[in-house]
C-alpha cells in the first residue's frame, strides 16, 4: 500500500511535470507553456507557488464569503461630479466584469434619494389603506406566512440609465453609460394576494407605494399593473434583500422604470386617481422639444449594450476573441440581438446563451477573429413584441434632447488598432 507521504509526492506538481515530460523545455513543440515569450522559463510553470506549498486558511475564516482579493477592482463605482452628495446619488453596476444574466447582490447598482435606510425587520410594518374593505397592517412574519410564494428573475433599470448620453457620447465605460441596471431573482408574494386579502373597493383604480426611508418616496401605479405581476419581495438571489436594495421589503414592478420599485416598502394606499407625486411630475417625465412633457413613461423599452470589449475592457489579443453583452426589454423577452462591427452598416445575429425570460436580462455572444482593424461596435436588441432598439438619432427625432430619462438608443464603441475602446457616436 502506498504511504500517505508517497501518495502526496505522486500528486506533487513537480513530479507531475517530470512524469508528463513537460518539465523539459521543448519536448512538446506544439505546447509552449514552459518558456515565456522572451524565451525565459515561465515561473508560473516552473516555481512551486506559496498556495501549493502552505496550508490555506481553514473553514469559516470568512463566515460570510467574499470574492478573491484579486477581484478587488470588481466594484460599484460612482461619478463624483454627477451629484452634490452621496446620499441622493447613484452607484453603477460593473457590467464589464460580469457574465451570465444574474447580477451578484453586492454589485447591484444603488439609487437612493436619502441614503440607505437601516430598517429593523422586527419593527417594520406594511400598511394597506385607502379604498379597501379592510385597512390592514402586516409584520414581516405575517408576509412570510402567505401562501403562493413566488420566485421570479427581473431586470430593474433606472429611467435615468444612459441619461448623460442624450446630447452625445459622454462617459467612458459601460459601467457608467449603462450600469443603472441589475437583474436578480426575487422571492416574495404577489401584491395581488395582499390587495385581495384587504378587498379593493370597486372605485379603487390606483395604488400609491411609499418607502420607509427619509425621502418618503411615493409613486402611483395603476391597479391593473399592481394586480398583474407586481410583487412584494424580501429576498434577492436566495438571501434577504441587501439594505441598499430595500431590506427588509421592496416592491417589484416588472419591466417598469426603477423609480417605481419602492424600497423599504411601508405603505400601499388604494385610490381612484394618480397622486402626481414629485417623482412622477417634476422627475421621471420627459420634456419634449415642443415644451410638452411625456406623462407616465413606465415601460422600459428594449435595450442592449456590448459589455466586452468596451472602454473599461479593451481587446488584449489579436485572433480569436469573444464579444459579449446584455439585453433586456420591459415589453417581453429578448428574441434576438444583432451586432455590427462597422457602425451599423452590416449586422450579424449574435448567439444567445442562458435563459431569455420575460422582463429579465439576456446574454449574447459573438465569437470573432480580430486582425487589429478598427471596429465600430454596436448591438441592437429585438423583443417578443416585435420592437427593435432604435438608434440614438432616431430617438432624438421623436423625443428631442431635453430629456435625461428613457434613453434606450444603440450604443457605439470605437475599438482602436491598439485594442483600446472609446464611447463614440456615428451619424
Ligand atoms: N425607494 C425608496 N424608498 N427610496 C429611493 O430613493 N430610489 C428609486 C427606487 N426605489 C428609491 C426607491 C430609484 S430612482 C431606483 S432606480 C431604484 O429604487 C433603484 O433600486 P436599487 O437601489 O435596488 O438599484
Ligand atoms: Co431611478
Amino acid at each position: 500500500m502506498m504511504s500517505e507521504k508517497k501518495a502526496h509526492d505522486a500528486l506533487d506538481r513537480r513530479s507531475f511535470l517530470r512524469a508528463s515530460g513537460l518539465a523539459g523545455a521543448g519536448l512538446f513543440a506544439t505546447s509552449a507553456p514552459v518558456l515565456s515569450q522572451q524565451g525565459k522559463p515561465d515561473p508560473a510553470i516552473t516555481d512551486v507557488q506559496d498556495w501549493a506549498r502552505n496550508l490555506g486558511p481553514g473553514v469559516v475564516s470568512s463566515p460570510y464569503g467574499k470574492p478573491s482579493e484579486f477581484e478587488k477592482h470588481v466594484i460599484r463605482r460612482d461619478v463624483e461630479w454627477l451629484t452634490a452628495g452621496k446620499e441622493s446619488s447613484v452607484s453603477f453596476t460593473p457590467l464589464h466584469e460580469l457574465d451570465g444574466v444574474i447580477t451578484p447582490n453586492g454589485l447591484c447598482f444603488e439609487r437612493h434619494h436619502s441614503g440607505i435606510a437601516h430598517v429593523d425587520p422586527a419593527k417594520h410594518r406594511l400598511m394597506l389603506n385607502g379604498l379597501l374593505d379592510r385597512q390592514m397592517v402586516f409584520t414581516m412574519d405575517d408576509l412570510k406566512r402567505f401562501p403562493g410564494r413566488q420566485n421570479r428573475a427581473y431586470f430593474l433599470e433606472c429611467a435615468a440609465n444612459s441619461g448623460m448620453e442624450w446630447r452625445g457620447a459622454q462617459l467612458n465605460g459601460c459601467q457608467f453609460t449603462h450600469g443603472m441596471v441589475h437583474n436578480v431573482w426575487y422571492t416574495g408574494i404577489p401584491l395581488k394576494t395582499l390587495l385581495d386579502e384587504a378587498g379593493v373597493k370597486t372605485n379603487g383604480k390606483w395604488i400609491l407605494a411609499e418607502g420607509a426611508d427619509s425621502s418618503g418616496m411615493t409613486r402611483s401605479i395603476p391597479l391593473d399593473k399592481a394586480m398583474k405581476d407586481c410583487m412584494v419581495a424580501w429576498a434577492m438571489n436566495g438571501e434577504a434583500l441587501r439594505p441598499e436594495q430595500g431590506y427588509p421589503l421592496r416592491l417589484v414592478v416588472p419591466g417598469w422604470e426603477g423609480n417605481m420599485w419602492v424600497k423599504w416598502l411601508r405603505r400601499i394606499e388604494v385610490g381612484d386617481q394618480p397622486w402626481h407625486a414629485r417623482e412622477e411630475t417634476s422627475k421621471y417625465t420627459d420634456l419634449l422639444a415642443d415644451g410638452r412633457s411625456r406623462r407616465f413613461t413606465w415601460i422600459m423599452d428594449a435595450k442592449s449594450v456590448i459589455t466586452n470589449p468596451s472602454p473599461q475592457a479593451p481587446l488584449k489579443h489579436k485572433g480569436p476573441n469573444v464579444l459579449t453583452g446584455i439585453a433586456w426589454s420591459g415589453r417581453g423577452s429578448i428574441t434576438r440581438v444583432d451586432v455590427s462591427i462597422d457602425g451599423g452598416k452590416n449586422w450579424r445575429t449574435a448567439r444567445m446563451d442562458g435563459p431569455s425570460m420575460p422582463l429579465s436580462m439576456a446574454r449574447f455572444y459573438v465569437d470573432f477573429d480580430w486582425n487589429g482593424q478598427e471596429l465600430l461596435l454596436q448591438s441592437r436588441a429585438m423583443d417578443s413584441s416585435g420592437y427593435v432598439q432604435p438608434t440614438k438619432n432616431d430617438l432624438r427625432q421623436v423625443r428631442g434632447t431635453n430629456s435625461i430619462y428613457h434613453n434606450n438608443g444603440i450604443q457605439t464603441w470605437l475599438v482602436r488598432a491598439n485594442g483600446e475602446a472609446e464611447n463614440v457616436e456615428v451619424s
